[in-house]
């Protein structure tokens, strides 16, 4: 039996240069936990070609979305970006992470701070009826360079709240703060920034972070983890996982920055 599913392209959809997403068919006995990533690939010269990405889709919907960086020499990316409609993608049969809500002990907001591709589990997770159950409030938030990189987020949160299934819930409780770093646009800042200079939560018009009501999910690169964990821990928050679920967790984008 092989070790991967061989799935169909649906559809897929550019947003810059360096940034598209992508829709394949879901195999029936695949199953994971919003917030996952799974093995996914094209076939090699010599074996799979496959990478870690976060399942951005959520748990019912009977297609697979992925949001994928481009990188010019990347083994993997540098093909996948030419994906199209009806080509076949390899998927892991075995799902994995830490960024569920399982890991979290209940709480009234929940955060989900991301940088670049790191919003793809958010994507899954916003789109899932469980976690308007368990939380008042879901604030995401999106940090990228530039505006035209926060396009997928952008488009996913209106899509979300014009949603048959979860736009009643999502609505009056899911919030969107994104913000860029480097051009102008009407939010500028790093999210660490926002969180300690308190302009995040002006913007919310709530009140700043605290362990005692919130929780909270990270997903960046190596260098946005450690100084955005290194935040969340000085208010107070403790590490979760599905062992001994607790206050904060956190998962890396992509692996090879150097941190
Ligand atoms: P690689 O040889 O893998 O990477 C080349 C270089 O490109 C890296 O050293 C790094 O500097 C940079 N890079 C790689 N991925 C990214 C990225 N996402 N953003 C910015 N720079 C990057 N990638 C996604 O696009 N979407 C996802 O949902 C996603 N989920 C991931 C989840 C986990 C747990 C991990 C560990 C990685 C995830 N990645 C994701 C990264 C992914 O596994 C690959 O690294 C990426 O597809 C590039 O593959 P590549 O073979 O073209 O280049
Ligand atoms: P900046 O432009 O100031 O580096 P990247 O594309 O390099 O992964 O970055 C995505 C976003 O994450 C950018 O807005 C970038 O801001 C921001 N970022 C990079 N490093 C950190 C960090 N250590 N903490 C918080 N945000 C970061």
């Amino acid at each position: 039996m092989s070790a991967f599913y061989e799935e169909t392209v649906l559809s897929v959809k550019h947003y810059t240069d360096t940034l598209f997403s992508f829709r394949i068919t879901r195999p029936q006995a695949f199953r994971f936990r919003a917030g996952e990533f799974v093995m996914i690939g094209l076939e090699g010269e010599k074996k799979p070609l496959m990478r870690a990405y976060s399942i951005a889709s959520p748990t019912w919907d009977e297609e697979l979305e992925f949001y994928s960086i481009k990188v010019a020499d990347g083994a993997l990316t540098s093909r996948l970006q030419h994906i199209k409609e009806g080509d076949k993608i390899l998927l892991g049969k075995k799902p994995v992470g830490t960024l569920v809500t399982d890991a979290l002990t209940p709480g009234k907001r929940l955060f989900f701070f991301s940088t670049g591709t790191g919003f793809a589990p958010f994507a899954s997770l916003i789109r899932e009826p469980d976690v308007y159950e368990r939380f008042d409030e879901v604030i995401v938030t999106h940090t990228c360079r530039t505006l035209a990189e926060l396009t997928y987020s952008r488009d996913l949160v209106e899509s979300v709240l014009n949603d048959e299934l979860v736009g009643e819930m999502a609505n009056g409780k899911l919030r969107y703060v994104s913000s860029v770093t480097r051009e102008d646009g009407p939010l500028m800042g790093r999210i660490t920034d926002l969180i300690e200079n308190g302009k995040l939560f002006e913007v919310l018009g709530e009140s700043s972070l605290d362990p005692t009501s919130d929780r909270v999910m990270i997903c960046g690169s190596s260098a946005m983890l450690a100084d955005t964990r290194a935040i969340v821990e000085k208010f107070g928050f403790k590490e979760g996982s599905n062992a001994a679920p607790a206050d904060y967790v956190y998962e890396k984008a992509f692996v090879g920055d150097g941190i």
